[in-house]
């Protein structure tokens, strides 16, 4: 049984999050999402529009997740990998060579996939507040 991780936000789901998923649990059998918390995103100045619980039973829902936990702090990855066994850490290429988890390779492998072009959460958020009350570009993906 090869066991991936992945960390994230996964607010406002998008095909960008889907894809990112499906080529993470290909990549093993049993996929693990670290969702991060509401206070772990106010630490990091960020605020999702969905909280914790909403995010977390969207990811449950999706075919190729299968066990969502809390990402609370920056230093409980190397802790996950050990308690969930973990063979391998997944991240987006954002994040390729982040120290945070190039620092993990000695206790699993790291692997980043390409981000899907084109979508993020926040240019969703970006784009709907330009569009409110003009319809003209929504609907476009
Ligand atoms: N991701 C991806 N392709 C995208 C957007 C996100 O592969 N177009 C991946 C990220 O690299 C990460 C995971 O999805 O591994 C969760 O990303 P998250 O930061 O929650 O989503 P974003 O859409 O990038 O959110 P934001 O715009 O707030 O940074």
């Amino acid at each position: 049984m090869k066991r991936i991780l992945t960390y994230g936000t996964y607010d406002l789901l998008h095909y960008g999050h889907i894809r990112l998923l499906k080529r993470a649990k290909e990549l093993g059998d049993y996929l693990i999402v670290a969702v991060s918390s509401d206070e772990f995103n106010a630490e990091k100045g960020k605020r999702a529009y969905h909280n914790f619980e909403t995010r977390k039973e969207m990811l449950e829902a999706i075919r190729y997740v299968d066990l969502v936990i809390p990402e609370s702090t920056w230093d409980q990855k190397r802790d996950d990998v050990s308690r969930y066994e973990v063979d391998v850490v997944v991240m987006g290429g954002d994040w390729e060579g982040d120290p945070r988890f190039e620092c993990l390779r000695d206790c699993c492998d790291v692997v980043y996939l390409d981000r899907t072009p084109g979508v993020s959460t926040s240019q969703i958020k970006e784009e709907l507040n330009l569009t409110t009350g003009d319809t003209g570009n929504l609907f476009r993906h």
